[in-house]
């Protein structure tokens, strides 16, 4: 479980010897002492974090093999009250294991109205009751984070771009991780801008890239970037795609490769913006790239979400509806009606896919599931 190769350096690049920071010790005194003090602590550290790692669970769960939550911090156990600031939780006021301790998957996307639907219609889908309320559970204040729970399911929104799905992100996983979670299963859904396909076509992610076509999130961490690989879990993308019948949805479930960015406008060599130094035919050219490369849509959180979950051993896909063909154009004209319709498109493979695997008869969507479709960890 803990990473071997590359991930822990005998010394942090960059870092400066010992014996020139204690130069700067002489000759600045107190600011110099805590350098000092620094270097030493991160010396600690690596040696900390090169023999342990920090694996979720209690000492059964690490024993017993089970599929844990990774993270690289080995400070979170020793925090007395650790503190989800942005979901208004910490480990005084709940008690985690008890509240999110059976929890198996976790859905996210855009926006907390969205979020919220999909868990009602989750909660009318899986659970036995008719009653479909659902329950804010963060208490982040003005934070743009909603969090539901369905049974196993936790449900949550992360906003817009790379920043926030990341924040969202670091504390849902140190939540998975206090409560003792395994064998997660984490699926974004969402809008994106699709590269030649229809639009209303949902695009199950097969490799994600960033804006400079790389397999990669960038992270600068101290004023130096660090490359996180993108990596989703295949068998869960086409076990997701085996969801959809075309003939009865009406709609198609495709894999293809998506780009990641950091904004809507430039970012995507959209004309429209308040700013475009390029013109169509570069735009075009670009695009044409992009097609080449197997790229079927455009979206602003998917390698943050890949490197993120690969990075914690959570295995992951990302699920998302096409509002626009960007061959054809830059703004998107489909009315809210038919947006909604489409942002369905995702939640109902999701639905399904749940439901399967919590052996959950389907009532509602009348799904005929293969017995070989179903996904094991
Ligand atoms: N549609 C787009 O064209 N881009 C996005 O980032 C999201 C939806």
């Amino acid at each position: 479980m803990v990473e071997k190769k590359g991930r822990f350096r005998s010394k942090p690049k960059g870092m400066t010897s010992a014996p020139r920071r204690r130069n700067v010790s002489q000759l600045q005194g107190g600011v110099g002492l805590l350098t000092q003090q620094a270097s030493q602590m991160s010396n600690n550290l690596f040696i900390a974090r090169r023999s342990s790692g920090l694996i979720s669970g209690s000492l059964e769960d690490r024993q017993s093999g089970r599929n844990l939550v990774r993270l690289s911090n080995p400070r979170i156990s020793q925090i007395k009250n650790d503190r989800l600031y942005h979901l208004g939780l910490d480990t005084t006021n709940t008690n985690m294991p008890s509240r999110f301790g059976d929890i198996k998957f976790v859905v996210i996307g855009e926006s907390a109205g969205q979020m919220e639907e999909f868990a009602r219609l989750l909660a009318k889908d899986i659970s036995q009751s008719k009653e479909n309320n659902v329950e804010n559970l963060a208490r982040g204040g003005n934070s743009p984070y909603a969090m539901y729970k369905v049974e196993d399911v936790l449900i949550l929104s992360h906003s817009l771009g790379a920043p926030s799905i990341s924040i969202l992100l670091n504390e849902l996983i140190k939540l998975m991780h206090h409560a003792h979670c395994n064998s997660m299963t984490f699926i974004r859904i969402g809008q994106s801008g699709g590269v030649g396909v229809r639009p209303g076509t949902v695009i199950v992610s097969e490799q994600v890239f960033d804006a400079q076509l790389r397999n990669s999130h960038e992270v600068v961490v101290m004023g130096k970037p660090q490359l996180w690989p993108t990596k989703l879990n295949g068998q869960l993308a086409k076990d997701l795609i085996d969801m959809n019948m075309p003939a009865n949805d009406g709609f198609e479930a495709i894999a293809g490769h998506t780009m990641s960015t950091n904004d809507f406008y430039e970012g995507q060599f959209r004309l429209d913006g308040a700013f475009a130094d390029y013109n169509e035919v570069d735009k075009q050219v670009f695009l044409s790239q992009l097609v080449e490369k197997g790229i079927r849509n455009i979206e602003m959180e998917s390698t943050a979400f890949a490197a993120i979950t690969h990075k914690a051993n959570i295995r992951s896909a990302i699920v998302c509806v096409t509002n626009l063909n960007r061959l054809n154009g830059d703004t998107i004209t489909a009315t809210k009606e038919q947006l909604d319709v489409w942002d369905r498109r995702p939640q109902k493979l999701v639905s399904r896919f749940i439901q399967q695997n919590l052996n959950i008869p389907s009532s509602t969507t009348k799904v005929n599931f293969s017995p070989n479709s179903k996904t094991t960890q």
